[in-house]
């Protein structure tokens, strides 16, 4: 079997399950799409002679024992996508770990495997993410379930309308010492190892992300009536803060900053703004310098709000430390990369981020045409795919934990 070519096969037909409404593939956590990819996943992994299962928390799990008393390794990434988003994020690890499992079937291994099709890593339907990795690794705060869609669906609700149980999630966590490592395969969702001709690459470690909801409050009045001068507009405030962000960012090495999100109040064309919200989110590989970075963009934008006449309120919603991935694990798949992988940290988060606080984890990156992603033209090649199914299947047949 030219296994890149199943691979680009099974990635294309799953993407054709949730392209509606379209362009680009949209399958968000506990959605008929995600039932339908649960129904396709299965398959793969049966293919690969694997047991399968949902458990708790909506996560895919499909199992091939291993010698008696062995440890579990496991091999995961997300079923979901961001709306319009690419047909590889995510779902093409999950498709690469059942194709190496289907490639070693019959071979013997060292370890019992887990393949692991997590529900939710984009966070896009409920306002957090990572369940599925958080209840194994014993960081899933309950208190999220209470989280609602933008339609009132609580977690709690949708994970239990999909057939997932949110009171067994806190007995889910995994026994640290049967688990041997965490492999994950996926799109390098960037530019690097297409610029360095490589097909694959080895993740040094995932970025740490902070989110903060900055709130700046004016004085609303008739857009028509009220003089220009001593307006307090919230948005004037909240802009020239946005503006600043790009700016501020580059004053720290490599950190990134965006402001994805903004909300306006009263949001009429002909009222003056008396409330702005927004989402700042910060990335970097160095946790102390993200703090010292969101401290001075906060101090900045207090200074800004109070030159508007405005006030000035700041939060914290999210954060997550960065992560570095394992020398050893990350070694069995240089190995079976034979020698020549590159090495690059991700600026993307992934499943194994939280994965990371159960066990050691080390992941592969498949090159990315264009570097893009989040984007329906998202690609990676059959080629790629298929080098990176044989480094998985050789990492598999060498590894041994003991
Ligand atoms: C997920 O793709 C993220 O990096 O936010
Ligand atoms: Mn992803
Ligand atoms: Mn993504």
């Amino acid at each position: 079997m030219d296994w890149g070519e199943e691979a680009a096969r099974r990635l294309t037909k799953i993407a054709e399950t949730a392209s509606l409404p379209g362009p680009g593939v949209t399958r968000l956590p506990f959605t008929e799409e995600h039932r339908v990819a649960i129904g396709i996943i299965t398959g793969w992994m049966e293919a690969a002679g694997l047991a399968v299962q949902m458990d708790a928390a909506g996560t895919l799990v499909g199992r091939r024992e291993g010698p008696a008393g062995s440890k579990t390794l496991l091999i995961g990434s997300h079923q979901d996508s961001v709306p319009g988003g690419g047909a590889y994020d995510g779902i093409m690890g999950v498709a690469l770990g059942c194709l190496a499992l289907e490639a070693v079937k019959d071979r013997p291994l060292n370890v019992a495997v887990e393949v692991l099709a997590f529900a939710d890593e984009e966070g896009v339907r409920f306002p957090t993410a990572l369940m599925g990795p958080r209840v194994l690794a014993g960081t899933f705060d309950d208190g999220t379930l209470a989280m609602q869609d933008r339609d009132g669906v609580t977690l709690r609700d949708a994970l239990a309308g999909f057939g997932g149980e949110p009171d067994a999630l806190a007995q889910m966590k995994r026994r640290a010492e049967e688990i041997a490592g965490y492999l994950e395969l996926h799109i390098e969702q960037g530019p690097v190892l297409e610029r360095e001709d490589a097909a694959l690459g080895l993740v040094t470690g995932i970025c740490g992300i902070e989110r903060l909801e900055l709130r700046f409050t004016g004085s609303t009045g008739h857009a028509g009536t009220v003089p220009m001068e001593g307006r307090q507009d919230a948005l004037v405030a909240a802009a020239g803060f946005v503006a600043e962000v790009p700016g501020m960012a580059r004053e720290w090495d490599g950190l990134r900053a965006t402001v994805g999100m903004l909300k306006v109040s009263p949001g009429a064309p002909n009222a003056i703004p008396d409330a702005v919200s927004l989402v700042l989110e910060v990335r970097s590989e160095r946790d102390a310098e993200r703090g010292a970075a969101v401290a001075e963009m906060g101090k900045r934008a207090a200074e800004i709000a109070e030159r508007a006449g405005c006030g000035f309120e700041m939060a914290q919603t999210y954060q997550q430390p960065a992560v570095l991935c394992d020398p050893a694990l990350s070694d069995v798949l240089a190995r079976a990369g034979q020698g020549d992988l590159p090495t690059l940290p991700s600026g993307a988060t992934h499943d194994a981020s939280a994965m990371a606080d159960l066990c050691p984890i080390a992941m592969l990156f498949v090159r990315c045409r264009d570097g893009v992603s989040h984007r329906p033209d998202e690609f990676a090649s059959a080629a790629d795919m298929g080098a990176a199914v044989d480094v998985l299947a050789r990492a598999l047949i060498a590894f041994d934990p003991a």
